[in-house]
């Protein structure tokens, strides 16, 4: 199947205005109230800035808003009060094909097109062989399809049935990495992937820091730990934010999501150096 074709040729290219180079990404982000249905407020007065280049982590428990904050970040939703800018443009008046070339969103449940590996990276951009590998190998997927009947000629199914949960979440961050956006925004981008995959796949995204703005949210908190600036949200609004050495040093919900998480680790190094007496 081949994908349609459905926007104008400046955005298919995906190409910032001649400026793009002296355009700086940063995000200012006032959101004083959104709501899905009008009625019930999923996020409220939250207001931070993202220089360019930055990284930032975004947690908190399920159903707090992460996923909400980001898919307004793209755009996905008029926001009720308040407003979203990017290097001073609202982000409501910059146009989509704009955003799609300068924003890349992996969700946490991305979608794959009934086409082959490759076409499900390249999308509608003209990219060769070499640059859909390089995104497949930074991305950590190249090994697994290497591994598939055809290679990079498989054809997937409907929905990429085919693949197990994690390796459509490897499939998507390929095919936003190949993009080679200004902006990337994660939603749990790794949170199906095995722990040594997932390492190596924050190291590959690491080599991108500073030159790309990463808003990555993760349940695994050792995933972002190395963050410029940690958002935590809690029931829509930020409860906490600094970075992980200032959030362990106070009393509050990222410590106690961080200790619940290393439990296990911290039994274990208390029990190794200390032994109660039988
Ligand atoms: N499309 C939607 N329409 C209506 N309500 C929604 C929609 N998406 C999310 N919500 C509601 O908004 C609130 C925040 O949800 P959101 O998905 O942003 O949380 P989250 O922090 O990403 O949670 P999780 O960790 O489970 O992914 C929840 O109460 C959820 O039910
Ligand atoms: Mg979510």
């Amino acid at each position: 199947m081949k994908i349609k074709l459905q926007s104008r040729s400046h955005e298919r290219t995906g190409h910032f205005p001649r400026n793009r180079r002296s355009f700086s990404p940063e995000y200012a982000i006032d959101i004083r109230r959104f709501s899905y249905d009008g009625k019930k407020d999923v996020l409220r007065d939250i207001r931070f800035t993202v220089e360019a280049g930055a990284f930032i982590g975004i947690v908190g428990h399920t159903g707090s808003g992460k996923s909400t904050l980001l898919s307004l970040l793209m755009n996905f939703y008029p926001i009720q009060e308040g407003g979203i800018q990017i290097g001073g443009i609202p982000i409501s008046r910059i146009s989509r094909g704009i955003r799609a070339g300068l924003i890349g969103f992996v969700q946490q449940d991305p979608f794959i097109f009934a086409d082959t590996v490759a076409n499900n990276i390249r999308m509608e951009l003209p990219l060769d062989q070499d640059a859909i590998v390089e995104a497949a190998q930074q991305a950590q997927l190249h090994e697994m399809v290497l591994g598939l009947p055809h290679g990079y000629d498989t054809m997937l199914t409907e929905q990429g049935k085919s693949l197990s949960a994690g390796q459509r979440q490897l499939l998507s961050l390929a095919r936003t990495l190949a993009r080679k956006l200004r902006i990337l925004l994660l939603d749990e981008a790794t949170a199906n992937i095995n722990s040594h995959t997932e390492a190596l796949v924050w190291k590959s995204l690491m080599t991108l820091r500073s030159k790309v703005t990463l808003i990555a949210i993760a349940h695994r908190l050792g995933t972002v730990k190395d963050a410029d600036q940690l958002y935590v949200l809690h029931h829509g609004h930020v409860q906490q934010s600094g970075t992980h050495e200032e959030l362990m040093a106070r009393e509050g919900l990222y410590k106690h999501m961080y200790e619940l998480q290393h439990q296990g680790e911290f039994q274990l190094g208390w029990n190794q150096g200390y032994s109660p007496a039988r």
